[in-house]
């Protein structure tokens, strides 16, 4: 992996890369991921590559198979949230050794794990795997989740950069919880919606900071799911079953999300940009 190294007047700064990738939607998603996100990577001199995996078994939850997939192109460690428990059979690779997440804040003895700290590029990468409670289940908090989790990292290893997944359906708890991890995270980017906002920027204590990644997937689509059956679905209020939106045409899938540059000594992120 490609570092660059900045010497500036009190010493050396070291510049790391990191990208957060939107949620990846079915099969057309990963197909996206492996045809683009080797690219993107060496472009952009990535060192680390977090990615939500929570649809991409057919749109509702996960496989082994398609979790392998996601870490052969290139990603370090793959987030989800709410539809990780969709698939009965995936629940076993959460307590494997992928580096996988669940939402932290789901009550302690529940499958697999929220956080995961990762040597990489000569760089501890912790990245943190939270969930919204507004308008969505009413789990533990995830505001003093994360305060639990960061306290764990001060008192044993101290940890190089931080990196939170923030899976909300709220703008207004995403805002919250990035401000209240201000400073303390070097990125922090909400999950869920699909749809990707157009508010990244460096937060007054320097957390880089999008309210959602958006998603990996088809772009003609509802959320990348199957327009007909989504307007439908909407139009009348029968829960017709949702299908990942097929293919139509070439460049018709997207890789959403975020790249920033970080300063890995003090752990915080100096610039920030959208990809799509
Ligand atoms: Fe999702
Ligand atoms: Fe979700």
């Amino acid at each position: 992996m490609y570092t660059v190294i900045v010497y500036h007047y009190n010493g050396i700064m070291k510049i790391v890369h990191a990208a957060m990738i939107g949620d990846v939607i079915g099969e057309p998603g990963l197909i996206a991921l492996e045809e683009n996100l080797p690219r993107i990577v060496q472009e952009n001199s990535i060192d680390f590559t977090v990615a939500n995996g929570e649809n991409i078994a057919d749109g509702f939850g996960m496989t082994e198979a398609g979790l392998q997939r996601m870490l052969a192109c290139g990603v370090d460690a793959v987030t989800s949230g709410n539809h990780v428990w969709e698939k009965r059979e995936f629940w076993p690779a959460l307590g494997g050794n992928y580096p996988l997440l669940r939402p932290a804040n789901y009550y302690g003895d529940s499958p697999g794990r929220g956080w995961i700290s990762i040597e990489k590029a000569g760089i501890s990468w912790a990245v943190i795997n939270v969930q919204g409670r507004e308008f969505m289940t009413p789990i533990d908090c995830p505001f003093r989740c994360c305060d639990s989790i960061i306290e764990t990292f001060d008192a044993t290893a101290p940890l190089h950069v931080i990196i939170v997944d923030f899976h909300a359906e709220s703008s207004r708890e995403k805002e919250a919880l990035g401000y209240y991890l201000d400073g303390r995270a070097a990125l922090f980017a909400g999950t869920h919606t699909h749809v990707q906002t157009a508010d990244e920027r460096i937060l007054p204590k320097g957390t880089a900071y999008i309210t959602d990644l958006g998603m990996t997937g088809i772009s003609n689509s509802v959320i990348g799911m199957d327009i007909k059956i989504c307007l439908e679905r909407t139009r009348t209020q029968v829960p017709y079953h949702m299908e990942p939106a097929a293919c139509q045409q070439k460049n018709d899938a997207a890789v959403q999300g975020i790249i920033a540059e970080i300063d890995a000594d003090t752990g915080k992120a100096i610039s920030v940009r959208r990809i799509n």
